[in-house]
């Protein structure tokens, strides 16, 4: 079963215990930085999410709700999906496809007012991008260019 929580310390050994190779670190931030920078800048907008597989945190996202998000939508209620990672022990088992349908569920859940979840994937991360259309983020055309290249803009209403 897959579940998703805010994140708590007890989840740091396992978000902290894996690491990616080359290629797919160039897609995403790492927990262990991401939750510093939330630390840091103490802004109170932004929620780390858990993945858990079998009682074990094995993935993790954050939802954004600070400016950042304007850059790929006007929607006031809208929230940035950012920074997900699977350990890769763990990952082709269908967890990072799972999480996101029920993303939707979570986000209705804890915060009522949102109606639309964000994010950017860059051209290259194929997996990343076929894995968000199968779970209902849509691809109207909107893309960025960043230093890491382009990324294709993506959009699911809840
Ligand atoms: C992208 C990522 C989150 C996918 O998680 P996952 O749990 O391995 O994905 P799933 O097992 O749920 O796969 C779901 C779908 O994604 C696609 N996919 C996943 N891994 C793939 C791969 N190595 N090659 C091709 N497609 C792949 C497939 O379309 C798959 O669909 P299917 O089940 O119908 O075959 C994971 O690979 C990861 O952490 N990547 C590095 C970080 C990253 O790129 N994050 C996204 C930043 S935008």
């Amino acid at each position: 079963m897959i579940t998703l929580s805010f994140y708590k310390s007890e989840d740091f050994e396992d978000l902290t215990s894996y690491t990616l190779d080359e290629q797919q670190s160039r897609f995403t931030a790492m927990p262990k930085a991401t939750l510093e920078i939330i630390k840091e800048k103490n802004t109170g907008d932004k929620f780390p999410i858990s993945i858990f597989y079998q009682n074990k945190a094995v993935g993790f996202f954050v939802l954004d709700f600070g400016k950042d998000k304007f850059e790929l939508t006007e929607n006031e209620n809208s929230t940035l999906l950012r920074s997900l990672s699977i350990n890769p022990d763990y990952q082709g088992k269908g967890i990072g496809k799972t999480a996101m349908i029920v993303l939707s569920d979570f986000v209705k859940e804890n915060f009522p007012d949102c109606d639309e979840v964000v994010l950017a994937v860059n051209f290259n991360n194929k997996s990343a991008y076929n894995l968000y259309l199968k779970c209902g983020f849509r691809d109207e055309g909107k893309s960025r260019e960043m230093i890491k290249g382009f990324q294709h803009l993506l959009s699911k209403r809840i």
